[in-house]
């Protein structure tokens, strides 16, 4: 039996189930082209917007790492410590929308049968800026792309109308996802931010806008750590820090309960996994509970910016774990996508030695534990 990497997700035909995600690794033509060079199924560009964008001075990145010498997370490099997390405060894309636009249509020139997701942002405290997403849409959309990923999860906006205080805010992620698909003539994926209670919430209010697949996570708001001996903030400027992302391996397991409560809330839904993933072992989390597709930053950016290593690793763990299956009669993704959906359950569903004495945490004789027995 032939093994297939192919997947079809939101009605677009993928070579393979992995895209790098909007971030560094994809935020010019070079490193796009580049990246497809390498085999990576599909790129989401680095978020293009329309306001001014000007970064903080010094670095916008910056990664932590850990060792069992040491057993400290800290930004400073020492032999033989391994990656925690990546720590970011970088702005959405500095460049205009006409910069992009004219390398969005060469992209897709060079590679008809490659997959490029524009990623945009505009804010959405009026109407103008409701016409701003539809600006940013129809541009990316004319241009060539493929589909677009609406950002409602940048964690370090300032406006409050934009970013991630759009994904916390689930009349907004409605209302900006349904001036998009008015439109919208490719399909239109919603990345959520990881930083709201029940993000299944907010996905909801996404769908309900029209959203074709729900992205997470973006990087979860985090603060560099406290140097001991200067006292300062590992990154810092002139003394001073404000809150960033996490990525990395550090948001895995919390990136994978985010997408659960999703991939549970809505079974028949289509979503994209991102967050600490660097090799297929993790890619297979996201697609067994449910994912159809999966994006990497992180990794790719500490593998020559694109990372060839990594999607080389993606693909032949893919094709080893088809045929270590195969007497299962699994082919493809669609084969095992969301077989452990349905094995996150409530903690009194888990087995315990005396199931008759725990009452979900009531007392066995008192009303609620009576009414629901
Ligand atoms: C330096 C940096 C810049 C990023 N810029 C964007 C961006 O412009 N738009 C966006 O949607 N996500 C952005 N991200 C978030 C990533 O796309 C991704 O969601 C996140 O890093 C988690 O994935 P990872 O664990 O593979 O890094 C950025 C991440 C980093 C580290």
């Amino acid at each position: 039996m032939s093994t297939n990497r192919a997947v079809r997700f939101t009605g677009i035909d993928f070579q393979n189930p992995f895209l790098l995600s909007s971030a560094p690794p994809t935020e010019s033509e070079s490193n796009i082209l580049r990246a497809f060079e390498a085999g990576w199924g599909g790129v989401v560009t680095k978020t293009i917007g329309l306001h001014p964008v000007t970064n903080v001075v010094g670095a916008k990145a910056k990664f932590m790492r850990t060792s069992p010498e040491d057993s400290c997370v800290s930004m400073k490099k020492r032999p033989g410590a391994a990656l925690h997390s990546s720590w970011n405060w970088e702005l959405i894309s500095d460049k205009t929308i006409d910069w992009w636009l004219p390398r969005i249509r060469r992209i897709k020139e060079a590679f008809p049968d490659r997959v490029l997701i524009a990623s945009i942002m505009a804010g959405s405290g009026n109407d103008k800026e409701l016409k701003n997403w539809q600006r940013l849409a129809q541009g990316c959309q004319d241009a060539g792309a493929d589909g677009l990923e609406l950002n409602f999860s940048c964690p370090h906006m300032d406006r409050r109308d934009m970013g991630s205080n759009i994904g916390k805010d689930e009349v907004l992620c409605s209302v900006v996802t349904e001036a998009v698909k008015e439109v919208a003539t490719v399909p239109v994926w919603c990345k959520l931010t990881p930083a709201t209670a029940e993000i299944e919430v907010e996905a909801g209010a996404c769908f309900r806008g029209g959203a074709d697949a729900i992205v997470s996570s973006n990087t979860f708001p985090s603060i560099p750590l406290i140097d001991p001996e200067t006292l300062e903030f590992e990154i810092n400027v002139d003394g001073l820090v404000s809150s960033g992302g996490l990525g990395g391996p550090a948001i895995l397991p919390l990136s994978l309960a985010k997408m659960s409560q999703m991939t549970r809330a809505f079974p028949d839904r289509s979503f994209s996994g991102i967050g600490g993933i660097s090799d297929f072992n993790q890619a297979l989390s996201y697609i067994l509970l449910g994912c159809g597709t999966v994006q990497v930053c992180t990794a790719a950016m500490l593998d020559q910016a694109v990372g060839p290593n990594v999607i080389k690793r993606l693909l032949a763990g893919l094709d080893a774990f088809l045929e270590r299956n195969a007497a299962r009669g699994w082919t493809g993704v669609e084969d095992f996508r969301g077989i452990r959906r349905e094995r996150i359950v409530a903690q009194s569903e888990i087995r315990r030695p005396d199931a008759a004495d725990y009452h979900s945490g009531y007392e066995a004789v008192e009303g609620y534990a009576r009414a629901e027995a």
